[in-house]
């Protein structure tokens, strides 16, 4: 676990979020329920900006809302006078409904829907990251039938590699994010969108993958952009207005990780725009406007998730599954990605170790094991259990596996909670059903 003020485990070895024990809130809300910490999101969000304005001055973050998405995140995202990054109608839809202002919106989309690009063009999408020549075809189509020119950002590939879990790269050659910068077609797409009357191209987007560790891997990034930049205005006339270098900042999850805090991430935002402002300089350049979309860092240590231990069942020299009532349905990434978490017994976090054991879910599905080889106090039923770091990709990528319905998400502040989704009812399961 990476404490903070507003986590920590108090004198009695009670884990408090927001200033409120964990299993007051598991008591009151039920379990499994996920809890956001709104002013961890608040404070990142804040560096982020701050920095920003510090360093460079032109430019601001996106959220990546893909990795938690829900009407109270595009408020607070308002508020702090952020940016989103949206890839769907449904998420466009979401941050309409929250009263978001859209013109913030970069949407994004290898295949975006003709009925998705006609929604986002009627809600005032600020900003299109064009990824397909498809999409350069059909949006030129629909605004020149609207009369309307439309900003874009195309989003390119820099081959540069991160290292990072192979599911969630996205800027290899092999990819299919991107127009590669080596190959030619970036050129190529940037040239075609140019001459469209009804696209105003502003500049580069590049997302390099997630959960990257390694900063110069960004710097990299910054020097192929910068000099594909170069050759688009020395060469073509064409200025890059706006670098949009994506997310992918990486967060504590297990002990091996480092431990990020708000100040490592303004170290990170410090990096890129140091390294901008240096290639600028140096290939004589038009300063662009310096975008970053982070996700992960911004929602994933803020998020916990609250679980009642249930069954126990020990394999003797093998293995003890200890059960608790969430499970794939609601975080899937263990069983997607191998992905590794901290957990704690909330209310006896200074209990002494005793033993290891799997924190298994109640899916219907051998490889359903959430928390692979934690070291615990010995859980009894009715004990809460907590696991850290699980507030991006997890209810994001949740379903209704097993018609297992989806916990609530609390957000708590300064000792309040409240109710940012509700916990679904059995009732929503059937909702569609003819
Ligand atoms: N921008 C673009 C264009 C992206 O594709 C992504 C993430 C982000 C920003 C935000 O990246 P972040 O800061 O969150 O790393 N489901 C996977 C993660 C997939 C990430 C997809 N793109 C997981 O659970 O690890």
């Amino acid at each position: 676990m990476n404490e903070r003020a507003t986590m920590k485990i108090n004198s009695q070895g009670k884990l408090e979020i927001g200033g409120i024990p964990a299993s007051d809130l598991a008591r009151r809300y039920g379990t499994p329920l996920y809890v956001m910490d709104e002013t961890y999101i608040r404070q990142v969000v804040r560096a982020y900006r701050d920095t920003i304005a510090r360093t460079y001055g032109d430019g601001n973050m996106a959220y990546a809302s893909k990795a938690f998405s829900c009407k109270a995140i595009y408020r607070i995202m308002q508020e702090e006078g952020a940016c989103i990054d949206v890839v769907s109608g449904g998420e466009i839809y979401t941050a309409k409904a929250a009263g978001f202002d859209l013109s913030l919106a970069y949407f994004h989309g290898n295949n975006k829907l003709e009925e998705e690009i006609e929604f986002a063009l009627e809600s005032g999408v600020g900003t299109f990251v064009v990824d397909s020549y498809d999409e350069i075809e059909i949006l030129e189509r629909l605004c020149a039938a609207r009369g309307t020119r439309q900003k874009i950002l195309i989003r390119v590939n820099p081959g540069v590699e991160a290292h990072t879990h192979t599911f969630v790269q996205t800027a290899t050659v092999d990819s299919k994010f991107g127009f590669s910068v080596r190959s030619g077609e970036a050129l190529d797409a940037i040239l075609g969108a140019a001459s469209k009357s009804h696209l105003d191209f502003a500049g580069l987007h590049s997302h390099i993958g997630s959960q990257i560790f390694d900063k110069q891997a960004f710097v990299l990034a910054v020097d192929v952009l910068t000099d594909f930049a170069a050759t688009l205005e020395h060469t073509h006339g064409i200025a890059v207005r706006e670098l949009n270098l994506g997310g992918g900042f990486a967060i504590h999850y297990t002990a091996e990780d480092p431990r990020y805090n708000v100040e490592e991430y303004c170290e990170y935002v410090r990096n890129l725009t140091r390294a901008l402002e240096s290639d600028v300089a140096r290939k004589g350049i038009t300063r662009p406007y310096f975008m970053i979309e982070p996700g992960r860092s911004i929602v994933g240590e803020a998020g916990v998730t609250l679980y009642t231990v249930g069954a126990r069942k020990e394999i003797r020299d093998v293995r003890t599954y200890l059960a608790v009532d969430g499970g794939m349905f609601e975080n899937i990434r263990p069983a997607l990605y191998d992905s590794r978490y901290e957990v704690v017994l909330a209310d006896r976090a200074f209990d002494p170790i005793e033993e290891t054991v799997s924190v298994a879910g109640k899916c219907c599905e051998s490889g359903d094991v959430l928390y692979k080889d934690v070291a615990l106090p010995k859980a009894r039923r009715g004990d809460v259990l907590a696991a850290f770091s699980t507030g991006a990709y997890g209810y994001a990528m949740s379903s209704n596996y097993n018609r297992n319905i989806t916990p609530a998400v609390v957000f708590v502040r300064d000792k309040e909670s409240y109710v940012a989704v509700r916990r679904q009812t059995y009732d929503d399961l059937i909702r569609n059903d003819q």
